[in-house]
């Protein structure tokens, strides 16, 4: 089986600080792989090179074989690639439908030729995505700001699902949530995952990455310390890899 992303030892730094130093990795359709590592070890710098929002100084970026690199988080997206960002990436002033379609938003003509957003197609649709995904939200048609955390996260993820990502990059989605809704979004991600779609989950919560994930890499101060199957690890060695040792 091809991998469906391959990062081949990047590196990028800002200024003088090195955030990622010869990084590579491998995610296979069908698992999670959890990125692990202390507050400043690179963790977001890599994915946001995957998603083309940040270029790597050098090396390079592949889906499904083909280079990526150089390419904007748009083109990124549309070739099946999602990212949940830390923090968020939702239009809070708008509401779900419009949400669900930011940067692609339908269009109907009114009068036959005046552009205008198609928002029943859009609140219908995005009805149907939170539907399929079992979650519940009572009205789509207050902005999104209003909604909980858990919303917000489910939310971001039925765009994901709804435009039928093959790959979903999750930057600490349960860190702000409570209880309940964490369940929810890992529910989420083990349904995800049962339908063949590779998943980068980024946690701090090391119950979390081993309730989700089928292995761990961990990055410390911008190298890979250590990557690991999750059956064949446990927290204490993760902790002493996150601390270099
Ligand atoms: N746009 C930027 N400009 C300058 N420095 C940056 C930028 N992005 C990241 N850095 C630096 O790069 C290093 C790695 O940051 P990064 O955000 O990737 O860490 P992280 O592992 O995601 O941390 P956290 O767990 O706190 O989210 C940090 O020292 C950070 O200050
Ligand atoms: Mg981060």
């Amino acid at each position: 089986m091809k991998p469906l992303i391959t990062v081949d030892n990047v590196h990028k730094h800002f200024g003088g600080t090195y955030a990622a130093r010869g990084v590579s990795l491998e995610l296979y359709g069908g698992e999670v792989l959890a990125l692990a590592g202390d507050n400043g070890a690179g963790k977001s710098t890599v994915i946001k090179m995957i998603s083309g929002v940040y270029q790597p100084d050098s090396g390079t970026i592949s889906y499904q074989g083909e280079n990526i690199t150089g390419k904007n988080p748009y083109e990124v997206r549309d070739l099946g690639i999602e990212t949940i960002y830390q923090d968020l990436a939702l239009a809070d002033n708008l509401d779900v439908g419009i949400n669900i379609f930011l940067g692609r938003e339908p269009m109907k003509r009114r009068l036959g030729f005046i552009p205008v957003l198609d928002r029943k197609t859009m609140r219908q649709e995005a009805i149907r995505a939170l539907k399929d995904l079992g979650i519940v939200v009572n009205d789509l048609s207050i902005p999104v700001r209003y909604l909980s955390g858990g919303q917000r996260q489910a939310i971001a993820i039925s765009r994901a699902v709804y435009w039928k990502a093959k790959v979903l990059i999750m930057d600490e989605p349960t860190a702000a949530l409570g209880v309940p809704e964490q369940r929810e979004v890992k529910e989420l991600i083990g349904r995800l995952k049962a339908q063949g779609v590779g998943i980068i989950f980024i946690s701090h919560n090391l119950n979390d990455i081993f309730e989700v994930s089928d292995r761990i890499l961990v990055l410390e101060r911008g190298r890979k310390a250590g990557e690991r199957l999750i059956s064949e690890t446990d927290e204490d060695e993760v902790v002493k890899l996150m601390m270099g040792r």
